[in-house]
């Protein structure tokens, strides 16, 4: 059972997608075979991309992880969505809360001393693509996040995706405030 602090699903919202109805809602175990689709088939525009940064995940026992990943799904400070139309997996996003650090006070960074909000995932299956499924689910990781006292929304993703960047800043309004820098020590 979901804890009472993330009666999320309690409050499903039914959305049109041109002629589809999709849902929003918590991630269930059995969401796992549908999940791990969507993440092959991302994976996959990321290989084409940028083969040196990216690969196709393992795919042998990755369902099974997924479906025992309930105790991080379920924990009070992380959150797993799914956007789900008619059994299929639309759309799937994880986030965390991320609360002030305890060094804080100490640091120039802002944002370390409040509650920040981190979504670490969010991808839509190729056949939903630019239909809202992603703008949903962020939003409603948004949602959650505000109302658990997160006053920022943190993410990042590969700079020259031609998705995910306009997703990001175009559609979303998220701005950018840093830069990984990475090179092969060799
Ligand atoms: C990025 C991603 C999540 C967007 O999902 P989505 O459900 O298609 O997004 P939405 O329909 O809610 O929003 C669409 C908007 O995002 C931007 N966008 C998405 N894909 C785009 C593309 N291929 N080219 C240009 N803009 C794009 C546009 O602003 C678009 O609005 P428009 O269709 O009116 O031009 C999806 O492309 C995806 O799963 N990509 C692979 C995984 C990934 O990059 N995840 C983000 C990093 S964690």
């Amino acid at each position: 059972m979901f804890q009472s602090n993330r009666r999320f699903a309690a409050r499903n919202t039914g959305r049109r997608l041109g002629a589809m109805a999709f849902t929003i809602r918590e991630a269930r175990d059995d969401d796992a075979a549908g999940i791990v689709r969507l993440g092959q088939e991302n994976s996959a525009h990321y290989v084409r991309l940028a083969p040196e940064h990216f690969r196709v995940p393992d795919q042998e026992g990755l369902v099974e992880f997924i479906e025992n990943d309930r105790e991080w799904r379920e924990g009070k400070d992380t959150l797993a969505l799914v956007a789900e139309d008619k059994g299929a997996i639309a759309g799937y996003l994880e986030a965390s809360l991320q609360q002030p650090d305890e060094t804080a006070r100490w640091q120039a960074q802002r944002d370390l001393s409040q509650i920040r909000l981190l979504i670490n995932y969010v991808g839509t299956a190729d056949a939903y693509k630019r239909q809202g499924v992603a703008t949903e689910l962020v939003q409603a990781a948004e949602r959650w996040g505000r109302e658990r006292g997160a006053v920022v929304a943190l993410c990042d993703t590969l700079i020259d995706s031609p998705m995910s960047v306009p997703f990001w800043e175009q559609r979303m309004g998220y701005r950018r405030r840093a830069i990984i820098f990475r090179k092969l020590l060799e």
